[in-house]
C-alpha cells in the first residue's frame, strides 16, 4: 500500500500524542460544589453519592485549605437548611447570620484567594422545594426576582466572589446586577445557570440537600431537554443582563449545548457534572463495569472540548490527583 497520509503517525507514541493533544485539563478548570450543615465535626456521606459528603463548617473549612493546596481555585457552595426555618419565600436565605452567610465568611477568613460561588435559588429554603415563591399552585416570577437580588447582595455582603442563580426566573441577571450595583458590590460576579434543563440527573443533589420539589416538576422554569435554540436564546439574553460567566446543566448529555452556546457567545461557559453523571459514574465502578478513573478524566476532557473552561464536578479531587500522576 501507498499513502500519502497516514493518520496513525500522530497517535504512535504517548509523546507524539502529547505533543498534539488539543485538550489538557488544569485544576483552575473545576469548581467544587460543597454541602454544607449546621453542626461541628460532622460529616455524612451522601447515600446517592458514594464518597461526596455533606461537612460542617469547620470540616467545611478545611477541606477548602486542602483544595486550595492541590491547585483548585473555586468552590461552590450548597447549604441543608433545617425544615423549621423553611418556608415560602425563602426568609432564611436573607438571614444575615444564616449556614450560607456564616459559610462565606468563615471560608473567606481561611481561604481569602479562594473563589466563593454561593447557589442563588429558594429550593433549599422552601416549604415547597421549588426554586421560587409558590402561589395557588405555580412558581411566580417576579416576586421570586426580588428575593434572589436581596439573597445575592446578602452572600455579596459575607463575601462572595460570585454569585450562581441556578433558578431560571426571568429577568434574575438583570436584577441582581442592578442590586450589586446598587448596594456598592461592583466587583462581584454573576455566574448564570443560563441553560439549565429539567433533568432527571439531579436526583441524588435533592437527596444531599433534601430539597425535592414537594409538589409537581420544574418544567415551568428549567428548560425541556428537546431544545437547543431556547438554550442560546437564554445564553445570549443572561450576557447581555450582565452576567460575567454563562454555565450549561446537566453537562454530558448536553454536549452539542455547550458548544453551540461556547460559539455564541464571548464570556467563559461552564459546564455542570451534575449527581447523577456523578452517580452514574461511580454505581458502575462499583459493580466493576467501568475504570472509575478512566471514565472521570474521560468525561471531564469531554465537557472541555465541548467548549467548557470550567466545569463544576464531583469528580474535580479526584481529578485533580490523576492529573498528577
Ligand atoms: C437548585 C439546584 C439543583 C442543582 C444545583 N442547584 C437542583 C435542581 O434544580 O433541582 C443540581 C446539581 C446536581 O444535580 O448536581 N437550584
Amino acid at each position: 500500500m501507498q499513502l500519502i497520509r497516514r493518520n496513525r503517525i500522530l497517535r504512535q507514541s504517548p509523546a507524539t500524542r502529547a505533543l498534539v493533544s488539543e485538550t489538557i485539563l488544569h485544576p483552575a478548570d473545576f469548581i467544587v460544589p460543597m454541602f454544607i450543615i449546621e453542626g461541628s465535626k460532622v460529616q455524612e456521606e451522601i447515600a446517592s453519592m458514594p464518597g461526596y459528603f455533606r461537612r460542617s463548617i469547620d470540616l467545611t473549612v478545611a477541606e477548602v485549605k486542602e483544595l486550595w493546596n492541590m491547585g483548585i481555585r473555586c468552590v461552590l457552595l450548597f447549604i441543608k437548611c433545617k425544615d423549621e426555618l423553611k418556608d415560602n419565600k425563602g426568609t432564611e436565605a436573607l438571614n444575615p447570620n444564616g449556614l450560607m452567610q456564616r459559610s462565606i465568611k468563615a471560608i473567606k477568613d481561611a481561604c481569602p484567594d479562594m473563589v466563593v460561588m454561593t447557589d442563588v435559588a429558594l429550593d433549599p429554603f422552601s416549604s415547597f422545594g421549588h426554586d421560587g415563591i409558590v402561589e395557588n399552585n405555580e412558581i411566580v416570577n417576579d416576586p421570586t426576582v426580588e428575593v434572589l437580588a436581596k439573597m445575592s447582595v446578602s452572600h455579596a455582603m459575607a463575601g462572595a466572589d460570585f454569585v450562581a442563580p441556578s433558578d431560571m426566573m426571568d429577568g434574575r441577571v438583570l436584577a441582581i446586577r442592578l442590586a450589586l450595583e446598587e448596594a456598592g458590590y461592583t466587583k462581584t460576579g454573576i455566574m448564570s445557570y443560563s441553560a439549565k434543563y429539567a433533568s432527571c440527573f439531579y436526583g441524588p443533589f435533592r437527596d444531599a440537600l433534601d430539597s425535592a420539589p414537594g409538589f409537581g416538576d420544574k418544567k415551568t422554569y428549567q428548560m425541556d431537554y428537546a431544545n437547543r435554540i431556547e438554550a442560546v436564546k437564554e445564553t445570549l439574553m443572561d450576557v447581555e443582563e450582565g452576567a460575567d460567566i454563562v454555565m450549561v446543566k446537566p453537562a454530558m448529555a448536553y454536549l452539542d449545548i455547550i458548544r453551540e452556546v461556547a460559539d455564541a457567545v464571548q464570556v467563559p461557559v461552564s459546564a455542570y457534572h451534575v449527581s447523577g453523571e456523578y452517580a452514574m459514574i461511580k454505581a458502575a465502578a462499583k459493580m466493576g463495569w467501568l475504570d472509575e478513573n478512566k471514565a472521570i478524566i474521560e468525561s471531564l476532557t469531554g465537557i472541555k472540548r465541548a467548549g467548557a473552561k470550567l466545569i463544576a464536578t464531583y469528580f474535580a479531587k479526584d481529578a485533580v490527583k490523576l492529573l498528577n500522576r
